[in-house]
């Protein structure tokens, strides 16, 4: 299925506006050498101050939140808003203090401890697949919303079109690797923020900004919207051509 995109202007630019999914970013940290985390599949520190603010300025500004499992289990993000003023600006707006927190999460493997579920106000979702265990799903219900989508994993577009019409217009993924894979292949990305961090994490099998089974035609092109320093790095922001 195509998605109808028209453009609407914000600030005086023309910005694509999806009518039936949401306006879909990605927004990540990696190395010089392209690495988003160690070959332990743990976090390192890539940004700063500076950084780590900007995120969470896009992480207050956007409806809902997206990681998939394997983030979920390798660092157990809270996904929370953290300034103070920022959750204060969202509850005078009428919405809850942090944007929807969801995981993709085929087998519901999603730990019914996991930080998403203490920390912060707001709801959560659980997208799972159909073949996700009846029992794990149905105690992960006590705490999230649970979307079932897709046989083996989950079905990205019926998810995003569920969530559109669930009232979610723009969705900030965080990761990791194989979601930004699942997404940007099928054609389910606007824009790309990364970060890129002045260290070099090194290791064949340490994530990539985008792993999965990758392209063997034609890449996935991407224009430059803005490239600035940062810090000790560089910030920069792509729009993707789908
Ligand atoms: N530096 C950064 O900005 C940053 C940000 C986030 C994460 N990370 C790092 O990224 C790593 C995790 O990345 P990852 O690639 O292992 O895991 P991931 O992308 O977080 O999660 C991928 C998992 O999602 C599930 N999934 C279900 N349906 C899917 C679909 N349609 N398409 C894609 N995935 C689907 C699959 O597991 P099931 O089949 O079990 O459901 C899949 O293995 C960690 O090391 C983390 O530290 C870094």
């Amino acid at each position: 299925m195509r998605i109808a995109i028209s453009a609407f202007k914000y600030k005086g630019k023309s910005m694509p506006c999806h009518k039936s999914r949401p306006f879909v970013f990605i927004n990540a940290a990696m190395s010089a050498d392209g690495k988003i985390a160690t070959i332990e599949r743990k976090q390192t520190r890539i940004s700063g101050k500076t950084d780590f603010d900007r995120v969470d300025e896009l992480r207050a500004t956007s409806d809902a939140v997206m990681v998939g499992i394997g983030t979920m289990l390798s660092d157990n993000p809270g996904l929370t808003v953290k300034s103070q003023e920022r959750r204060e600006k969202r509850r005078a707006k009428g919405m809850d203090e942090n944007p929807v927190r969801i995981v993709i999460d085929s087998k519901a493997r999603t730990p019914v401890d996991a930080d998403i579920f203490r920390k912060g106000a707001g709801k959560k979702i659980i997208a799972v697949s159909e073949t996700a265990p009846k029992e794990r799903a149905e105690k992960l219900s006590k705490f999230a919303e649970i979307i079932v989508t897709g046989r083996e994993s989950v079905d990205l577009e019926k998810l995003l079109l569920e969530l559109k019409a669930g009232g979610i217009n723009r969705l900030m993924v965080e990761g990791g690797a194989a979601l930004n894979w699942g997404l940007i292949s099928n054609g389910l990305v606007d824009e790309i923020y990364t970060f890129i961090g002045n260290v070099i994490i090194g290791g064949e099998s340490a994530p990539t900004l985008v792993d999965g089974v990758g392209r063997t035609g034609e890449a996935c092109r991407l224009s430059l919207i803005s490239c600035e320093r940062m810090e000790d790095g560089v910030l920069i922001r792509w729009e993707v051509s789908n």
